[in-house]
C-alpha cells in the first residue's frame, strides 16, 4: 500500500477563467465541496494517510481551508514554492517530506484508478517510475506516452500536433515514483516531468513504465469538463469517496432550503444550505445549486452548476451552463455550452 502522495497545485488554471481569479483550480466546488477534498477522500480510500501539497498559486487559500488535514483524516504537509518550479521541481521541493515509494497526482484530475493495482504493476516490473495511462479520443492537449509490449515506455510526445499523434494513450497525471528519481531533478529550478525528468530517465535507460487503465478519468481544467464532472458524479457515472451516499436520482438538499410547493425538481439535484426555489421554478437534473442561491419564479434550470449566492431571475431558462457571481459588482456570469 502507498502511504504518501504529492498533489501538484500550481498554475492559474487559465482555461477555467473567470472561475479561478481568486480561487486556485483545486478549490473550485464540485458538488458544493472543494475539488481537493474529493482528491483527499480518493487517496484515503486507497490507504494513503499522508499528502504533501506542492503549492505555487494562492497557497493561503488552500492552507487556511485544509490546515493539518485533521478534518479529513489525513496528515497534510505543504511545500510552497516562491515561484513556480514546474511539475517535477515542485516534487523536488517536497523531498524533505518524502520517504520510500510515493505517488504524485496532478491536482486537476478526477479518476477511480486503482492505486493498489498500479503499485502491484510498478513493483512487478521493478520500475523506477510508473505513469498511469488513459485512452482519449483527442490526445493533442495531453502528453502521449508510447509503450512497448509489457508496458515499458519508449517515447513521450507532450501536446502533440494532430500529425504527431502516434497513440491515444496519454499520461493521466498519476505517477508512482521511487525516491531515487529525485536525484535527477535540479534543486530550486523550474523542471517538468513531462518534458524533463521522464525523457531524461529514458535516456539514462532507467525502467519507466506505463500502466494503462480503463476506469473513469477526467482533467477538469476547462469549464465544459468541469460541468461534465459535476454531472457525471450526480448521475453516478463515477463515485466520489467524499460523498459515497449521494442520492442517485433524488434530490439532496440542506435542511434549510426553501422550496415552493409548485416548483418541480427532478433529480439528480444537489442544493446547498440557505437556498430558495420560488413558485413554478423547474429544475431538471443533473443540477448543482450552491449555498444561498435564489431561483426566481418560473425559472428553469437543466444540466447546470450554480456557485454560492447566485440569483437566477424570474422566467430565465438556463441549460448546459455554469453560473457564478463575478468578483466585481456581484453580477451573475453565465458560461454556457451548446444549445441555450
Ligand atoms: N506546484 C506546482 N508548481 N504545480 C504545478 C506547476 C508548478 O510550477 N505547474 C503545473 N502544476 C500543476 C497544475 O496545477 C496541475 O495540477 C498539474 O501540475 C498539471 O498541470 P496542467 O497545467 O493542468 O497540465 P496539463 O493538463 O496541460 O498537462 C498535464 O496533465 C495531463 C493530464 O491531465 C501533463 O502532465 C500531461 O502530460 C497530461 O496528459
Ligand atoms: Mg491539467
Amino acid at each position: 500500500m502507498l502511504s504518501q502522495a504529492v498533489i501538484l497545485v500550481g498554475g492559474q488554471g487559465t482555461r477555467l477563467r473567470p472561475l479561478t481569479y481568486r480561487l486556485p483550480k483545486p478549490m473550485i466546488p464540485v458538488l458544493n465541496r472543494p475539488f481537493l477534498e474529493h482528491t483527499l477522500a480518493y487517496l484515503k480510500s486507497h490507504g494513503v494517510g499522508s499528502a504533501i501539497l506542492a503549492l505555487s498559486y494562492l497557497p493561503e487559500a488552500i492552507q487556511s481551508h485544509l490546515g493539518n488535514g485533521a478534518n479529513h483524516n489525513m496528515a497534510l504537509s505543504y511545500a510552497v514554492e516562491a515561484s513556480p518550479l514546474g511539475t517535477a521541481g515542485a516534487v523536488k521541493n517536497a523531498e524533505p517530506y518524502l520517504e520510500g515509494t510515493f505517488a504524485v497526482l496532478n491536482g486537476d484530475i478526477f479518476t477511480d484508478l486503482n492505486l493498489d493495482a498500479m503499485l502491484g504493476f510498478h513493483r512487478s516490473r521493478g520500475a523506477e517510475a510508473t505513469i498511469a495511462l488513459t485512452r482519449v479520443d483527442d490526445p493533442c492537449s495531453f502528453g502521449v506516452v508510447e509503450t512497448e509490449e509489457g508496458g515499458r515506455v519508449r517515447r513521450f510526445v507532450e501536446k502533440p500536433s494532430p500529425d504527431q499523434v502516434t497513440s491515444h494513450w496519454i499520461n493521466a497525471g498519476v505517477y508512482i515514483l521511487e525516491p531515487e528519481v529525485l536525484r535527477h531533478i535540479p534543486q530550486a529550478s523550474h523542471y517538468m516531468f513531462e518534458r524533463g525528468l521522464f525523457p531524461r530517465l529514458l535516456e539514462l535507460g532507467e525502467p519507466v513504465y506505463g500502466y494503462p487503465f480503463s476506469g473513469y478519468w477526467l482533467d477538469m481544467g476547462t469549464p465544459e469538463k468541469y460541468l461534465n464532472l459535476n454531472c457525471d458524479l450526480l448521475s453516478a457515472k463515477v463515485i466520489s469517496h467524499l460523498i459515497p451516499d449521494l442520492s442517485r436520482d433524488g434530490v439532496s438538499c440542506a435542511a434549510d432550503t426553501v422550496i415552493h410547493p409548485s416548483a418541480s425538481i427532478s433529480g439528480p439535484v444537489v442544493i446547498g444550505g440557505g437556498s430558495r426555489i420560488d413558485r413554478g421554478a423547474r429544475i431538471t437534473g443533473p443540477v448543482v445549486i450552491g449555498a444561498d442561491c435564489r431561483i426566481g419564479e418560473g425559472a428553469s434550470l437543466e444540466r447546470a452548476v450554480l456557485w454560492t449566492g447566485v440569483s437566477i431571475e424570474a422566467g430565465s431558462r438556463l441549460k448546459q451552463c455554469l453560473v457564478n457571481r463575478s468578483e466585481t459588482g456581484g453580477k451573475e456570469q453565465v458560461i454556457s455550452f451548446g444549445q441555450p
